[in-house]
C-alpha cells in the first residue's frame, strides 16, 4: 500500500457552507448548526455535551489553542484556522472565528481557500513538527508562532488575523462567483494604505537616527574655528534644539501612525466578522425555519452579529479620528521639519564664507540635506495617504 493511500482523505464541504457552534466557558459544545454535524460525521449525542477537543486533529500545533484560548478568556475574539479531525478520521480545515459570548463562546467557521492559508498550512506542519520534537511548552511555541508571522510581514497575531479573514472572504466571494463586497474590498485597501503609510513614518526615524550626530559635529566644527566660528556655532546649536523637538516628538508620531494602523486592522477584522455572522444567521434561519425550535439560537447568532456590526460602526469612528490626531502630528513635524530646513540653509551661507571647513562642511550640509528630502518626502506621502485613509473610511461610514 503507498503512502497515499495510508494517509486519511480531506472531507471538503461546499465554500457557500457555514458552520458554528457554540460551547460553555469551558468549551463544551452546547449547541451547532448540520453541517457541523455532518462534517464532523459524530451523531448529536456524541456531540453535545462533549468538550469541543472532540474534533482536534494531531497535526494542530498546540500554539494555536493556546492562542485562542488566550485571547478568548480575555473577552477578546480569535480567528485562526484550524485543521480538524472527523469521527472517520478524515481531516477537514477550517478558518473559525471564536467570540465571547454570554456564558461561553461562538464560533463561526468558513472553508479557506486563500494564498494565506497555504503558507500557513506550511507553517503549522513546521511548527507542530517543532513542538514534539523539542517538547515545547505552548506558550514559547506561541511566541514562535508569533515571531514566524511578524517575519512573514505581520506586525502580530491582531493584524495575521485580520488580514486572513478579509483574504478568505474575498477568496471564498470569488469561489462562490459573488461579486466582491465593497467593505471588506475597502478595507483590504485600506490596511495597505495604513502599511504604507507605517513604512513611510519607519524611514522618518531610521533617516533621523542616522543623522542625529551631524548637528554635534558642526558644533565641533564651529569650535575649531574659535571666535570665527561663532556664527555657525549659533546656528548649529539652534539646529540642534529644533532636531531635538524632533527627536521629542517622534516616538509620539510614530505611535500615532501605528494607532491608524492597528484601529484599521481591528475594523478590517470586526467587519469581516461581522459580515460571516450575519451570513450565518441568514443560512441558520433558512435551515431551521419558522418555530423549528431554534429561536434561542437564532436570538444569540442576531445578538453576536449585531454587537459585532456595531464594534465595526465604531472601530470606524476610531480610524476616523485617530487619522486626525495622526494629522496633528504630521503638522507639527512638518513645522520643524521646515525650521531645519531654513536654519541648514542659514548655516550653508555661513559655512560658505569659510574655505578653510569647505570640504568637512560640504559633506555634513549634504547629509543634513539628504536627512531633510527624506524627511519632506515621507511627510508628502503620508499626508496623500492619511487624507485617503480619513476620505475612505468616510466612504465606509456613509456606506454603512
Ligand atoms: C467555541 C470554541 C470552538 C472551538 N473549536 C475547535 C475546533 O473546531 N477544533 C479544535 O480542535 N478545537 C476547537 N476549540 C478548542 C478546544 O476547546 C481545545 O482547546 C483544542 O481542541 C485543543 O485541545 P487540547 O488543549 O486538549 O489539546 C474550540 C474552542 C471553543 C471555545
Amino acid at each position: 500500500m503507498t503512502h497515499a493511500e495510508l494517509s486519511p482523505a480531506e472531507i471538503t464541504f461546499g465554500f457557500d457552507e457555514l458552520f458554528f457552534s457554540r460551547t460553555d466557558l469551558a468549551g463544551i459544545i452546547l449547541f451547532g448548526n448540520s453541517v457541523f454535524q455532518r462534517v464532523a460525521i459524530y451523531s448529536w449525542d456524541e456531540l453535545l455535551g462533549k468538550p469541543h477537543k472532540i474534533v482536534r486533529h494531531p497535526d494542530m500545533p498546540r500554539a494555536v489553542f493556546y492562542a485562542l484560548w488566550d485571547t478568548i478568556k480575555q473577552g477578546q475574539p480569535i480567528g485562526a484556522y484550524v485543521k480538524n479531525r472527523a469521527k472517520d478520521g478524515r481531516f477537514y480545515w477550517v478558518f473559525a472565528i471564536v467570540t465571547p459570548i454570554e456564558g461561553g463562546y461562538l464560533s463561526v467557521r468558513l472553508r479557506p481557500s486563500s494564498e494565506i492559508f497555504g503558507v500557513v498550512k506550511t507553517e503549522y506542519e513546521k511548527l507542530a513538527a517543532l513542538e514534539a520534537r523539542e517538547h515545547l511548552k505552548p506558550a514559547d511555541s506561541a511566541a514562535l508562532l508569533l515571531g514566524r508571522l511578524t517575519e512573514l510581514g505581520f506586525a502580530d497575531y491582531r493584524t495575521f488575523m485580520a488580514t486572513a479573514l478579509g483574504h478568505e472572504l474575498a477568496a471564498r466571494d470569488a469561489k462562490l462567483g459573488r461579486a466582491p463586497d465593497p467593505s471588506i474590498e475597502r478595507f483590504g485597501a485600506l490596511m495597505q494604505t495604513a502599511s504604507s503609510l507605517l513604512t513611510q513614518a519607519d524611514r522618518i526615524l531610521s533617516a533621523y537616527a542616522r543623522n542625529e550626530n551631524v548637528p554635534f559635529n558642526f558644533r565641533v566644527l564651529a569650535a575649531q574655528l574659535g571666535a570665527q566660528g561663532q556664527a555657525i556655532g549659533v546656528i548649529s546649536a539652534n539646529y540642534t534644539l529644533l532636531s531635538d523637538d524632533m527627536r521629542s516628538i517622534l516616538d509620539s508620531f510614530i505611535q500615532s501612525a501605528r494607532h491608524v494602523f492597528n484601529t484599521i486592522s481591528e475594523g478590517y477584522f470586526l467587519a469581516s466578522t461581522a459580515r460571516i455572522q450575519r451570513e450565518a444567521l441568514q443560512a441558520f434561519k433558512h435551515e431551521v425555519g419558522q418555530g423549528g425550535g431554534a429561536e434561542q439560537e437564532v436570538r444569540l447568532l442576531d445578538r453576536q452579529q449585531a454587537e459585532y456590526s456595531e464594534r465595526a460602526a465604531e472601530s470606524l469612528r476610531e480610524i476616523a479620528k485617530s487619522a486626525e490626531v495622526f494629522r496633528t502630528a504630521c503638522l507639527d513635524m512638518s513645522r520643524l521639519s521646515a525650521g531645519l530646513e531654513v536654519t541648514r540653509v542659514m548655516g550653508k551661507v555661513e559655512c560658505a564664507r569659510h574655505a578653510t571647513i569647505k570640504e568637512r562642511t560640504t559633506e555634513l550640509l549634504s547629509e543634513l540635506e539628504a536627512f531633510q528630502r527624506t524627511v519632506a518626502g515621507a511627510l508628502r506621502e503620508i499626508d496623500m495617504m492619511n487624507h485617503s485613509i480619513r476620505r475612505e473610511a468616510q466612504a465606509l461610514m456613509d456606506a454603512a
